[in-house]
């Protein structure tokens, strides 16, 4: 029997109805974040999609990731710093701890569910 395999880093950032919407996020570099985005996911070796809506508009903008066999879900990814530290989640295993800034942006209950725009 074959192990199962893992399926390669993801990177998505919402840019539906809500996120990266100048009218929701006012004074927010959505098209910035989106290229930090692309970039370090791109330097991480990791897939990258910018994806319509994923659910959860009201704590956006909403940004997941899958790395190391699991799926992490991110709100309020609204600033350069907070944009860099969600993608490096890439080189993250699941069982390390969270960097502080993250540890109230995750979207806990959504953790491991796939995104479906
Ligand atoms: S637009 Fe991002 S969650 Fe709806």
């Amino acid at each position: 029997m074959g192990k199962k395999r893992q399926k390669p880093p993801k990177v998505w950032v919402c840019r539906g109805c809500c996120c990266g919407r100048k009218k929701k996020h006012p004074g927010v570099d959505h098209r910035r974040l989106t290229e930090t985005a692309r970039r370090r996911a791109g330097a991480a070796g990791a897939k990258f999609t910018v994806t319509d809506c994923l659910g959860p508009c009201g704590q956006g903008n909403v940004v997941v990731v899958r790395a190391a066999g699991t799926i992490r879900w991110f709100r309020r990814v609204n600033d350069e710093t907070t944009t860099a530290l969600v993608v490096d989640q890439v080189t993250t295993a699941p069982g390390d701890e969270l960097p502080a800034p993250l540890r109230d942006r995750l979207i806990a209950k959504r953790e491991g569910r796939k995104p479906k725009p």
